[in-house]
């Protein structure tokens, strides 16, 4: 109902104007000392666990599955341990090496995805420690996972998930911040400088969100298109895959997400005027790559909406549309991004009729495979 939407006309845009508060909450009470340290309890309960862990496998589905790509980059990069990313349903079927030093990590919203919870079945009698990121508590995953921590972003009624992904991304760092601080792969510094962006996230979102009346002006230009192209890199390339997904989900419009750099291996031979390009391009050590990506959709015709971070000169010049956002550490960076791109997808949407709450062919959760 009306109410329930709180005065906005889909659940998705109320959700994803939510993110300020349910990142709060995400974060609130897990960040203590003065933000000097990272409180989990699901990893200070079992320390030995994480200490001697010597892998980290990801299972999930849709969404979650591109919170757990960005969730293996930190676990490597913040806590030094390997990390692979399964699609559940793939990795339930191929008879996959466990032990029981390993560390399987499920992410599910809806902690009812049956592939998901399969997956964790497989790893629990193949000896390895499970852990759960769900958003619902007491659902089926967090109840089948020896622990986990919650994202604790509300309800999300939307079938495109929006302010879930955020907080799982949310969650992850947190995790990978904790396994980090306890097998001092990080320093104190780099913890509490983390630890206060982290801190700093509902502000930037909320600024972030200034952005809706450009992108729903924005997204008139492009209901026509039939076929969209995302591009980024390292953080952000599951970015990429994420916002082509939230597109194709509400929108029907196909896209595809693709590592900037791989676009000269495929999709550049379908770049013209119809064919718009999203580049997700703030700053970052590998800017100037990923500016040459963009002459190189241009020199072929295409149009381009790039996601800036604020103060960059080169590329407002040669983009054709630019969105800008706060500068935010490079491993903070889809979550800040996912704003526009979730904002995108729901007007180009909602301008071409769609029923965004409530896609044709999609559930919110699958419960059957
Ligand atoms: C369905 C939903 C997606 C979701 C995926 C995984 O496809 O439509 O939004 O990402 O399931 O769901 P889960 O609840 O496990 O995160």
């Amino acid at each position: 109902s009306q109410l329930e939407k709180g005065g906005y006309p889909h659940f998705m845009l109320k959700e994803i104007f939510e993110q300020p508060n349910s990142i709060y909450d995400c974060i609130r009470g897990r960040i203590v000392n003065n933000g000097t340290e990272i409180k989990l309890s699901g990893i200070t309960d079992h320390p030995d666990r994480f200490i001697n862990a010597s892998r980290i496998i990801i299972v999930a589905c849709g969404t979650s599955w591109h919170a757990a790509l960005i969730g293996a980059r930190l676990f490597e990069s913040i806590a030094r341990i390997p990390a692979q990313v399964e699609y559940a349903s793939e990795f339930r079927y191929s008879n996959p090496i466990v032990t029981p030093q390993d560390i399987v990590i499920a992410i599910s919203q809806s902690g009812e995805t049956a592939d998901t919870l399969a997956a964790i079945k497989l790893a629990k009698e193949r000896g390895a420690f499970v852990y759960g990121v769900c958003n619902v508590v007491s659902s089926s995953i967090a109840r089948e996972t020896d622990t986990g921590t919650y994202i604790h972003v509300g309800p999300e009624i939307g079938v495109a998930s929006t302010k879930a992904f955020t907080g799982q991304v949310t969650v992850l760092t947190m995790l990978a911040l904790a396994i980090g601080q306890l097998r001092c792969t990080i320093s104190k510094e780099k913890l509490t400088e983390m630890a206060h962006a982290l801190i700093n996230l509902p502000e930037l979102i909320k600024e972030t969100l200034k952005l809706n009346k450009n992108i729903e002006r924005l997204s008139s230009i492009f209901t026509y298109a039939h076929n969209f192209l995302y591009l980024g890199r390292g953080y952000n390339y599951p970015s990429a895959l994420e916002g082509a997904l939230k597109l194709k989900e509400i929108s029907y419009i196909h896209a595809e997400g693709y590592p900037a750099a791989e676009m000269k291996h495929g999709p550049i031979a379908l770049i013209d005027r119809e064919m718009p390009t999203v580049v997700i391009a703030p700053t970052d050590e590998l800017h100037e790559k990923i500016i040459s990506n963009i002459q190189q959709v241009k020199a072929r015709g295409g149009s381009v909406i790039a996601i800036v971070t604020r103060g960059d000169e080169t590329i407002p010049e040669i983009a054709d549309h630019t969105l800008e956002i706060p500068p935010v550490p490079e491993c903070l960076s889809p979550i800040i991004v996912s704003i526009p791109l979730q904002l995108l997808a729901y007007h180009i949407a909602v301008m071409k009729g769609c029923n965004v709450d409530m896609p044709r062919n999609l559930a919110k959760s699958v419960t059957v495979e």
